[in-house]
């Protein structure tokens, strides 16, 4: 069952917010992508983590939670070698630290690089910019220390502008998300649908129209595919991207709305 905003499965911002600013951000963007430093790979583990649906976590191909669970001594020595952090990646205590995102022990990209060519482990997201690190998800909403990279700064000032305009009291998260022509975001949820008793705040916008992001329905097997340039949905739901043959991506910011707008759009979807 979908939980959804409102009761949609995805609820349409463009009616609430001034997207005018979208073609030049995307210009932005485009450029900006060409020139950024630190961009990352994200995803890769859904499956080991227990956050896709049963039916579809084939979907997930080669997972790194399982590869590096199952690797030999020596490729995770390898592995270790290339972390942040090798003092962490200790054979002794191999069965006591988890490793990759939302685990104890962060992989870096040269890791993942050597996860996806030398594993084929598969990585749905191969463009992950934090514009502003979020941190945990649990902390994704929490503004206390956040704030814009210096890159996202000097790289993508008109899309700072507009994010800081969007309807929020404060912002704890933006990430900017990209996919590989022909790769599909897996099928997943971003917190436990039993416990969500409330539907997080964020917006999801994107510039170049052409992400075709979808809240997935277990029960019916269905896909509520989103179809315009600004939405939001409830993120304990299950949901993926349908593959491309091009490049595409999207913004997610993550923060606490405004009373006033979370009114209007109550007020709106009122029966
Ligand atoms: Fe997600």
């Amino acid at each position: 069952m979908v939980r959804g905003v409102l009761g949609k499965p995805i609820f349409d911002l463009v009616p609430y917010l001034d997207l005018r600013p979208l073609p030049g951000i995307h210009d932005e963007v485009c450029i900006g992508l060409t020139r950024i430093t630190d961009n990352e790979y994200t995803g890769g583990s859904h499956r080991s983590m227990g956050i896709m649906p049963e039916r579809l976590e084939a979907e997930a191909l080669t997972d790194y939670g399982e590869i590096i669970a199952d690797m030999s001594d020596e490729d995770f020595l390898v592995l270790g070698a290339m972390s942040d952090t090798p003092q962490l990646w200790d054979l002794e205590r191999r069965e006591t630290v988890t490793f990759g995102e939302e685990r104890d022990v962060l992989l870096n990209q040269r890791q993942m690089r050597w996860l996806e060519v030398r594993h084929g482990v598969y990585f749905p997201w191969k463009t992950y910019v934090e514009l502003m690190p979020g941190g945990r998800w649990d902390e994704k909403a929490n503004p206390k220390g956040k704030a814009f990279t210096r890159e996202a700064l000097a790289l993508f000032p008109k899309t700072c502008a507009f994010i800081r305009a969007l309807p929020f009291t404060s912002i704890g998260s933006v990430k900017l998300l990209g996919l590989q022509p022909h790769d599909h975001g897996t099928v997943h949820r971003d917190r436990d649908g039993q416990k969500a008793l409330h539907v997080d705040h964020f917006v999801t916008f994107c510039p170049g129209k052409n992400k075709r992001l979808f809240v997935y329905d277990e029960e019916t097997d269905t896909r509520h595919v989103a179809t315009t340039e600004a939405y939001w949905f409830n993120d304990a739901d299950y949901h993926g991207v349908l593959a491309d043959p091009f490049f595409r991506y999207s913004f997610r910011v993550d923060g606490t709305f405004t009373p006033e707008f979370l009114a209007r759009v109550e007020r709106s979807a009122a029966p």
